[in-house]
């Protein structure tokens, strides 16, 4: 009988203790650790079950690129670095309802491959019925409704299908283990076993994984250093746009996403995302402006709207959605000291149209202007971008690609772009009118 002992692990930091505490000691959330029974082989069992390995030097190792297959839907594509790689384990993530059944099923059809789609939530039936509305040829694919990972496993390996899609992992128990499906022991365990699947028979696997209140995925760090990719699908449920994202990859970049639209008919892959988030900019509003961001490679113009109205509190309300928080309140300072605004009376609001997330420093002075627009009522004119990013002494500071995000604007009809007078302009000939500026004054004043 090989000896078991009880481990504790949390729920939200994946920490190991061999003690349950209502509170995590490392995380200090309340009430996440749970239990999990390891074995623990005695030593001279353990020395006897040791094997040879082999160590490999770097020219012994075949170089040749991982073969990869076009999934045929370009937006993902760019997400995945190209395509799907043999053998690789895909996590894909997002809130409950968000999409990740339906662009996986779109995936499987229009990758052709043959496909086993592991549902543990929907019923084979349901799925048809899904697969009917997008409108998807699904000839190649086999559904098995069954959440014990060793009998799904053993399918994958008998089968030996070419794409395996486990819709999702939070329903997939191991009966060896104690906890409930979904809980972290749960999760990481049968996460493991897909990953020896995938490395053994060189299948790629693709796994659902749900998004808890936490915001994080149940057990996060639990898989994500397991698999090999991890997207991430986010967006608004009020609206229709869909931002996928690479939050690891070992076969691609992290810096590209890829942009749907959910219809009546399925996700509908956008091409052009900046036309979509400048559709129904207002004009002639205060504290509404534009700004181009670079995601990969690919330079996105979005609106950025800000609200600055009389504070009823004594401490005024800040609140930004799909931007940093603290950079807003960052930015609100240096308005507040270098160029005189006073913000401390008035509630200020911020929002990214199209739940774009701005995390690059460029969209610091679109997103000072439109504070400044806000709370000084003035108008940006609309066909005016702004590009740079704000330092604390109120300077505006050079940026990257910023050729690339002037031939954005220009393709989108702006004439005006207000840009850091530190970049490098000389080697510039755009079509559209450059304002160089030193400081937020000066981009105020040039406005
Ligand atoms: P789904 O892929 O089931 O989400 P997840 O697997 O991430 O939980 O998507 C569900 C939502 O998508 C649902 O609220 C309805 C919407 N939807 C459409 O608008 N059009 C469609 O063609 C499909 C299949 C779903
Ligand atoms: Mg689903």
């Amino acid at each position: 009988m090989p000896k078991t002992k009880s481990v504790y692990i949390c729920s939200s930091c994946g920490n190991e203790t061999s003690k349950w505490a209502g509170r995590c000691p490392t995380c200090g959330e309340w009430n996440t650790l749970s239990e999990q029974i390891v074995n623990q082989n005695p030593p001279e069992r353990r020395a006897a079950a040791v094997k040879q390995s082999q160590s490999y030097g770097f020219d012994e190792l075949d170089s040749a690129v991982e073969s990869r297959s076009a999934t045929g839907i370009e937006e993902l594509d760019r997400v995945l670095g190209g395509g799907v790689v043999k053998g690789s384990l895909v996590l894909i993530s997002g809130d409950p309802g968000i999409g990740k059944s339906t662009i996986l099923l779109q995936m499987c059809s229009s990758l052709g491959l043959n496909t086993l789609y592991v549902s543990g939530e929907e019923s084979p039936r349901q799925l048809k019925l899904r697969a009917e509305r997008l409108g998807v040829n699904t000839s190649n694919i086999r559904v098995l409704a069954q959440t014990d990972v060793a009998s799904v496993c053993e399918h994958i390996r008998s089968c030996k299908p070419e794409l395996v899609v486990v819709d999702s992992i939070q329903t997939m128990y191991r009966d060896d283990l104690s906890s409930a499906p979904g809980s972290v022991p749960q999760v990481r365990e049968s996460a493991a076993e897909f990953m020896r699947v995938a490395k053994d028979t060189e299948i790629p696997v693709f796994m659902v994984g749900h998004v808890n209140k936490e915001g994080s995925v149940a057990g996060p760090k639990v898989m994500e250093h397991m698999v090999d990719c991890v997207l991430y699908f986010e967006g608004e449920r009020t609206s229709d746009f869909r931002i996928l994202r690479a939050i690891k990859n070992r076969f691609g970049s992290t810096n590209e996403i890829g942009v749907f639209e959910m219809t009546r008919t399925g996700l509908r892959q956008v091409s052009d995302p900046s036309l979509l988030f400048l559709q129904g900019k207002p004009e002639n509003v205060s504290g509404i402006s534009t700004v181009c961001v670079m995601e990969g490679s690919r330079p996105i113009v979005a609106e950025v709207q800000a609200l600055v109205a009389q504070s009823p509190f004594p401490v005024p309300r800040r609140v930004s959605n799909g931007f940093d928080y603290s950079r807003l309140n960052l930015l609100i300072a240096v308005l507040e000291k270098r160029c005189g605004m006073v913000f401390s009376t008035s509630d200020a609001y911020l929002n990214v149209i199209g739940g774009l997330r701005l995390d690059e420093p460029a969209a610091d002075l679109s997103v000072a202007a439109a504070l400044a627009s806000g709370l000084k009522d003035f108008i940006i004119p609309a066909d005016t971008m702004l590009i740079g990013e704000v330092g604390l002494a109120g300077e505006i500071r050079a940026v990257t690609s910023l050729e690339r995000r002037i031939s954005e604007a220009e393709k989108l009809g702006f004439r005006r772009c207000v840009v850091p007078a530190r970049n490098k302009l000389s080697a510039l000939k755009p079509a559209i009118e450059l304002v160089p500026v030193y400081t937020l004054k000066d981009a105020f004043n040039k406005l």
